[in-house]
């Protein structure tokens, strides 16, 4: 059982107050009956909501998308530092956990569920779901070294017969910046080796000054989220998560 205004808010319908308006305004009804009253109780895994006549389904399953500040562990605990999951105040976190690894320092789009299956399927390689970082540099960046980048480099990892495990193609453009700032690029990879982008513009005699994930998928991180804001994500949301690239796929199958 939950209260209708929770529903209603983890369902994205709006902020507490423009529930209560929803709701005051005749727009929501449960089972067949217009509830007025928030603080109505209902039990969520048998009772048909509708607002404005449409259904609102009941989720299985629990989807977060967090705008990650830097300073926060991609983690579920942490005895020293706070972790991603006590962004989610007044989230019953239990099950949830992050949607791969982004360094403390690194800021952006993480998503955070309880639906393992999704979480298995975003970071596998060979479902080619990019992800995407605006990657600020401390040189400039030559054509050639972009080239690099996007045919795949060696950051050190080695193969069982101790040869180099080349990074997979990736999608790499230059981005725009201001007078005096450091440059930035675009990088989209799919796999998600430990600090791979950094070792990955280490591999080309460059270095990380700042790290974001912007895309994951079809899905950018939201121009609206702020640092360190969350919401649930929507239906459209998570379909365009699981989208994978054409282009990314063509290269690795040449
Ligand atoms: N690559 C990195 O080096 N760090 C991150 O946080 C994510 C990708």
């Amino acid at each position: 059982m939950q209260r209708l205004d929770k529903f209603l808010a983890d369902r994205g319908l709006g902020t507490r107050k423009q529930i209560k308006d929803l709701i005051k305004n005749g727009t929501i009804s449960v089972n067949g009956d217009v509830i007025y009253k928030a603080d109505t109780h209902i039990d969520e895994t048998t009772d048909h909501v509708y607002y404005m006549g449409e259904e609102l389904v009941y989720e299985k399953n629990r989807y977060y998308i967090l705008n990650k500040p830097s300073g926060v562990i991609t983690a579920t605990n942490d005895k020293r530092a706070a972790t991603v999951l006590d962004l989610l105040e007044g989230e019953n976190t239990k099950g949830l956990s992050p949607v791969g690894r982004l360094d403390i320092d690194t800021e952006g789009l993480l998503i955070i569920t309880d639906d393992g299956a999704l979480n298995h399927y975003l970071l596998s390689p060979s479902h080619h779901v990019e992800k995407e970082y605006e990657v600020h540099l401390r040189h400039d960046i030559t054509d050639k070294d972009i080239e690099k980048l996007i045919k795949g480099v060696d950051i050190g990892d080695r193969r069982k017969d101790n040869s180099p495990d080349i990074t997979l193609p990736a999608k790499c453009r230059r981005g725009e910046y201001g007078e005096g700032a450091d440059p930035v690029i675009y990088l989209a990879i799919c796999e998600g080796r430990f600090h791979q982008v950094k070792r990955m513009l280490e591999a080309v005699g460059n270095e990380v000054t700042a790290l974001k994930r912007v895309r994951m998928g079809g899905l950018s991180l939201p121009a609206d989220l702020e640092i360190s804001e969350y919401r649930r994500l929507t239906a459209d949301e998570l379909t365009l998560l699981k989208k994978t690239d054409d282009l990314i796929v063509d290269n690795l199958e040449e």
